[in-house]
């Protein structure tokens, strides 16, 4: 099924993609007023879509606006969105903007109908050549707003930063801030330094990503060393291993920062190894989907 075939759900509805339409007052449109989730599926099981749902509430309280729907609505919306791809790995997408009042005006209107998009389509299949290539990232100034926690689609500083790092002839930036490395333009960071995990503490200054939870709890549970602390652009150009971490492209490796070799160029053992366990746990939501399926 190709992507242009598949329903979107608009404001209730289940509609085709190329007949889902917001006016062009709509104030995600106009201000970035509005907030986003992407959700990984595997075999059409969310993952973590409790920690998804929670997050998106806390960036709608953050702007000042609840959710529209229950969790429970959403996972019903969800449900139907995926069924269009049965078995298939996706990549879930929902925004919520403030909505589309008569005019444009910076004040939030009082009573406002908000527009709510769910869309999804086939997650890529991992590229494993890719993988093992891992990232060339460039440390650059973190030129984002002070409340880098909420998930609002105003992305304009981090669009801008990756189009830095590609005119560089990288394939991503990883944002400092005093001297401190926060996170990649759409991820999480983490580092090992003599055996150790570390990534920085969540705050308003980065998105507290749900895979970077899971990675940590990952950790946790494995008994790998981890510790969530203020990471240096010092440490990380001596740091053993760097990762980025996010929903849709999971833990990428680091292999190059501002042009020399992170370790020894290559993906490190403790890659590999969080890299097998997020695996194993994607294959049990597969297998939860296919009991599902079979029930
Ligand atoms: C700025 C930023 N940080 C971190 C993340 C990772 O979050 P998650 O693991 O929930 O995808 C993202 C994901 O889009 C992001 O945009």
């Amino acid at each position: 099924m190709s992507e242009q075939a598949l329903n979107v759900y608009l404001n209730g509805s289940f509609v085709p993609a190329d007949q889902a339409c917001v006016p062009i007052t709509d104030r995600g449109f106009q201000f970035g007023d509005s907030v986003y989730e992407v959700i990984p599926a595997y075999g059409g099981t969310p993952l973590r879509l409790t920690q998804h749902l929670d997050r998106l509430d806390n960036s709608l309280n953050a702007i000042h606006m609840t959710n529209p729907l229950s969790h429970d609505a959403w996972a019903g919306v969800l449900d139907e969105l995926t069924a269009q791809l049965p078995g298939q790995d996706q990549q879930i997408y929902i925004q919520i903007t403030r909505g589309a009042p008569g005019q444009r005006d910076h004040a939030i209107p009082e009573e406002l109908a908000p527009t709510v998009v769910a869309t999804t389509r086939a997650l890529p299949e991992r590229d494993a050549a890719q993988a093992m290539q891992g990232v060339n990232a460039v440390t650059l100034d973190d030129i984002r707003w002070k409340r880098c926690d909420i998930k609002t689609t105003a992305l304009l500083g981090n669009v801008l930063a990756y189009h830095h790092a590609r005119t560089e002839g990288a394939d991503d930036a990883i944002l400092v801030r005093d001297g401190q490395a926060l996170e990649g333009t759409a991820s999480n960071l983490f580092m090992v330094t003599n055996g150790l995990l570390i990534t920085p503490p969540t705050g308003d200054c980065i998105l507290p990503g749900i895979t970077r939870d899971l990675v940590l709890e990952l950790a946790e549970e494995e008994g790998i060393p981890y510790a969530e602390a203020a990471v240096s652009v010092v440490d990380l150009e001596n740091a053993d291993e760097i990762w980025l971490t996010s929903s849709t492209r999971e833990i990428r490796a680091v292999t190059q920062l501002n042009g020399k070799p992170v370790g020894n160029g290559e993906p490190g053992a403790l890659w590999h190894r969080m890299d097998q366990l997020l695996d194993a746990y994607k294959a049990r939501l597969r297998l939860h989907a296919r009991e599902r399926t079979d029930a």
